[in-house]
């Protein structure tokens, strides 16, 4: 079994049909993204997944055990900061890292935000409020309070979204960087609208069909050595052909209109030589 196991997973909202028999299976220290068009039934799926919302059918298991209610050593990112207005972006730190630590001392909680403030450039910038920060800088305090809990599994709905290219571009390097420094490595399951990025940081990415009661695609590998750079992956073959691949998979979906048949399990796609 694998370590976040998805099966048969279908939501309905009302009467309308959102997700209809998604399987994922994600491996420990795995990262793993899913795209899609929007409105297809990703942050709904990445909910379910985190136990924020429960499926209308289906079962989601983390370590084993099915999740009731957020998962038990996990943090997650959305696309829109979700920091506390009133409180100080160490303050918005320390508060997730005194809930997911409660036996720390003050001292230890408000050095362990610290220093995550620092490891995501705004060591400085503990005393601000979110009004006073810019969007990017919003977002590294999101992430670096994501982090700072020292989460087993992480799940991130479209972080960089809102975000222009060139910060999205210095925050996807800084979520490299906290990835392969953190020990052991969280499992992490990332909703992206950009291919680009998906092949930047993922070990497999997989497509979100077209709703309504959209299902999974089968798995498309990422089969290079990480830490990978934006500039490597604009010209290496491997990475090119994972891009073409996915894309290709997303533009026949939309065209055809019609949905992705779920595989009975999860498989891999066949990459050819
Ligand atoms: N709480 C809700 N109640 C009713 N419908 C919802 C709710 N949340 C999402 N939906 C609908 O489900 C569909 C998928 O939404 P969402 O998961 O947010 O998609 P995505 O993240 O891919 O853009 C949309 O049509 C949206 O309007
Ligand atoms: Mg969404």
């Amino acid at each position: 079994m694998s370590f976040i196991e998805l099966s048969g997973v279908g939501k309905t909202y009302a009467a309308r049909e959102v997700l209809r028999n998604v399987n994922l299976s994600i491996e420990e220290g795995e990262f793993v993204s899913i795209v899609g068009t929007s409105g297809s039934g990703k942050t709904t799926l990445l909910k379910i997944a985190s136990g924020l919302i429960s499926g209308s059918e289906g079962e989601v298991r983390i370590g084993g055990q099915p999740v009731e209610g957020f998962a038990r050593g996990a943090a997650i990112v959305f696309q829109n900061y979700s920091l506390l207005p009133w409180l100080s972006a160490a303050a918005n730190v320390e508060l997730a890292v005194e809930s997911a630590f409660p036996e720390w001392p003050k001292q230890r909680v408000a050095e362990q935000a610290q220093r995550y403030l620092g490891l995501v450039g705004l060591g400085a910038a503990g005393a601000k409020r979110p009004s006073q920060l810019s969007g990017g800088m919003r977002q590294r305090v999101a992430i670096a309070r994501a982090f700072a809990v020292e989460p087993s599994v992480l799940f991130l709905d479209e972080p960089f979204g809102a975000l222009d290219a060139l910060t999205r571009a210095t925050l996807q390097g800084e979520l490299i960087k906290l990835c392969e420094a953190q020990q052991p490595r969280a499992t992490v399951l990332m909703i992206t609208n950009s291919v680009d990025e998906a092949v930047l940081l993922s070990d497999r990415i997989l497509a979100l069909g077209r709703g309504p009661a959209a299902s999974l695609s089968s798995a498309f590998p990422v089969k290079l050595p990480k830490p990978r750079s934006t500039d490597l992956m604009l010209h290496d073959e491997e990475a090119v052909r994972v891009r073409v691949q996915v894309t290709e998979f997303l533009t026949e979906n939309a065209r055809a209109g019609n949905k992705i048949k779920a595989p009975r399990r999860e498989s891999i796609v066949p990459v050819e030589a």
